[in-house]
């Protein structure tokens, strides 16, 4: 059934509430809640599983799903090979699922099975990494040029307005690694903050370890490393506490997991960390809804928090 792609939104709603919400996702009178009218398949493509983060991402999906009894998640992991996530988003059309939710590696190369998942029926809700064009259901996910420019312009104010940093980058075909950079040097704009050294680290601990290697032996003042995630700041760190040099820079990250990130401003390890919520919870939110033939927002903005030294044990503070 093509249920959403040509009709408008509104349209949809019109029409699709009899269609699909009739019985669709409560249980019927009479039965338990254990035992639901139908049940709905949603396929869930996470580009990696490397990273905590993304461990967080399918953990918060599997735990909002189990509410719902009518709900059957099934995961596949791309292992960060934009060529199998595309496969695994194939597969799922294929099988016809009766939703899609993807976190995508890059944007070019998973923009066009997205939209042929889209153009098949199935509802896509497209999580944190954005594809290009507008060929899904809805997108979830943070500000990243937001957060970059908080970024920005809380290490231009931490600095006194002058200093060298390391810019250590996510993955520069991501859309969050593209805007956590134009973000950040929009909110450095006008300061003395000078960028003295910027590398991609794919968003990986190693990299980042490696490219700091590079920035070590290259400068001998390095006043802050930005890193566009944890693990990068973290990797950075590991650098120049194998160098001697970890009481001389200080370190901010972006993620915030409270066994990451915010262990690490605790444990006097970053200066800074902005939260980047999974969306895992919304996404589920908006899958029920969906299949329950209700209007979603194509894009669903999540806010983020500034943690510092300062501030972590009241639990951070929203970014403006
Ligand atoms: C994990 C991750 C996070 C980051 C997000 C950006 O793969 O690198 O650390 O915030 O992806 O999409």
């Amino acid at each position: 059934m093509r249920r959403h792609v040509t009709a408008s939104a509104a349209v949809l709603t019109a029409i699709g509430l009899t269609a699909c919400s009739a019985g669709a996702v409560a249980a019927p009178q009479g039965q338990g809640a254990s035992q639901p009218a139908r049940t709905y398949t949603l396929g869930m493509s996470q580009c990696n599983l490397g990273e905590p983060w993304r461990m967080q991402m399918n953990k918060d999906i599997e735990t909002a799903a189990k509410a719902h009894p009518e709900l059957k998640v099934i995961f596949k992991d791309a292992s960060n090979d934009s060529l199998r996530q595309r496969a695994h988003v194939e597969e799922f059309v294929a099988q016809k699922v009766d939703l899609l939710i993807i976190s995508p590696k890059e944007a070019a190369p998973l923009t066009e099975p997205v939209a042929k998942a889209y153009e098949a029926g199935i509802y896509v809700i497209v999580l944190d990494r954005a594809v290009l064009g507008d060929k899904f259901t809805c997108f979830i996910g943070a500000d990243n040029r937001k957060i970059g420019k908080a970024a920005g312009e809380w290490i231009a104010g931490t600095l006194g307005g002058k200093g060298r940093v390391v810019e250590l980058k996510g993955l520069m075909t991501s859309i969050p690694g593209q805007d956590r950079n134009s973000g950040f040097r929009d909110g450095i704009k006008g300061s003395d903050i000078e960028v003295i050294f910027e590398a991609d680290m794919k968003w990986l601990e190693p990299d980042a370890r490696k490219e700091m290697e590079s920035a070590l032996s290259r400068f001998d003042t390095i006043d802050l490393v930005y890193a566009h995630n944890d693990p990068g700041a973290h990797g950075a760190y590991l650098a120049a506490k194998a160098a001697g040099r970890e009481k001389d820079i200080k370190f901010v990250g972006i993620d915030a997991l409270p066994h990451e990130g915010v262990m690490y401003v605790k444990q006097g390890i970053l200066a800074a960390t902005f939260q980047y919520p999974t969306g895992g919870v919304e996404a589920i939110d908006m899958a029920v809804k969906l299949l329950n033939g209700e209007k979603v927002p194509r894009q669903v903005t999540l806010g983020s928090r500034l943690f510092t030294r300062d501030n972590v044990d009241r639990g951070g503070e929203p970014i403006e």
